[in-house]
């Protein structure tokens, strides 16, 4: 009888099951992902997305001092190109919208930390995350010196982390070489070490207008029936240089995510991507699931199986709600 009841007394009230609680959510562990678009004043819902923006560099500037009061520490910029190439040329230029943004970011809210998502597929005309060889197959070694002049100028812009999300082997070790080559010793890298080739991407290639034009990324991306493989990518890009490593998706990958933080020697981040996001949107727009609760447990699931970090469309919100209570 006494070993029985002895769970349900910790269950008892609220303080004791704060007291007790194993996992904590807090502000300083979220990072807000924002889409930066060319222009001035733009501030465009993403229908895909709903409750996210497009946002010029300007306005991003703002959000990003919201963000920051609201006690998140980092945002994550992806950009859109006024126009788009083979090879992703806007993806290294310093007047592209990431660039312009993270400039005017940094100058608002120097505290707040910018990760730059560095990539193509948001760069080229075929939607594909490098460049492609004649028979339309992505060159891997062809596109890491493009990533690491995009990450160059990111850093030159300003960003404290480089969030290289492409999946071309090397990639790591060539952004590494690339940024001590110019100079930025101290840019971080938060490599997505552990990317699945996933159908959750979804709403975000609307966002981005990156929906690759033909094929699909299984060349490049991890294919869903794999756990172990996770270790292997995470240890490689490790050993290539990697500060921070992501797990994405987020909520179908809590085993990955669980044995990857296990093991891994630095900190391990999750990303609850926009299928996620849009999933319980959905669901709660129907009256089927109740949002808040929802938002909470799937971001609590993620911190208990191991983020450190967790990069979410609801980080902003959940952060000035949580400054409410
Ligand atoms: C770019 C990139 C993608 C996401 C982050 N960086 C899309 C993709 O790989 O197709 C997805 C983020 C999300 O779904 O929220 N490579």
């Amino acid at each position: 009888m006494e070993l029985i009841e002895r769970p349900r007394r910790l269950r008892q009230s609220r303080a004791m099951r704060d007291l007790v609680a194993e996992t904590d959510l807090r502000a300083k562990d979220l990072v807000q992902p924002l889409f930066v678009v060319p222009g001035e004043g733009v501030r465009r819902p993403i229908s895909a997305l709903p409750g996210q923006y497009h946002l010029s560099p300007d306005e991003a500037a703002e959000e990003a001092e919201a963000i920051y009061r609201a006690g998140v520490p980092a945002i994550l910029l992806f950009g859109i190109p006024p126009e788009k190439d083979a090879v992703g040329s806007w993806a290294a230029r310093l007047d592209a919208p990431v660039q312009d943004a993270t400039r005017r970011i940094k100058r608002a809210v120097p505290e707040l930390l910018v990760m730059a998502d560095t990539c193509l597929c948001e760069y080229t005309d075929h939607g594909h995350c490098g460049v492609l060889r004649g028979d339309g197959t992505v060159d891997n070694d062809e596109t890491l010196p493009l990533l690491a002049s995009a990450a160059v100028s990111q850093a030159e812009a300003g960003a404290d982390v480089i969030a290289p999300s492409d999946m071309m082997d090397g990639r790591v070790g060539a952004l590494r070489a690339g940024l001590d080559g110019a100079g930025f010793t101290g840019t971080a890298i938060l490599s997505y070490a552990v990317k699945y080739r996933s159908a959750f991407y979804g709403p975000f290639r609307e966002a981005a207008g990156s929906a690759p034009q033909h094929g699909d990324r299984s060349g490049y991306q991890m294919d869903f029936r794999n756990g172990r493989e996770a270790m292997r990518e995470a240890r490689i890009d490790i050993e290539e240089g990697a500060d921070m490593l992501l797990v994405k998706p987020g909520m179908p990958y809590l085993d990955v995510l669980s044995a990857v933080a296990q093991s891994s020697a630095v900190p391990v981040g999750a990303y609850q991507v926009s299928g996620e996001y849009a999933m319980l949107e959905a669901a709660a727009e129907r009256g089927w699931l109740d949002r808040d609760q929802v938002v909470q447990e799937s971001l609590v699931a993620l911190k208990r199986a191991g983020a450190r970090f967790i990069i979410t469309y609801y980080a902003h919100e959940w952060a000035k709600r949580a400054l409410a209570r």
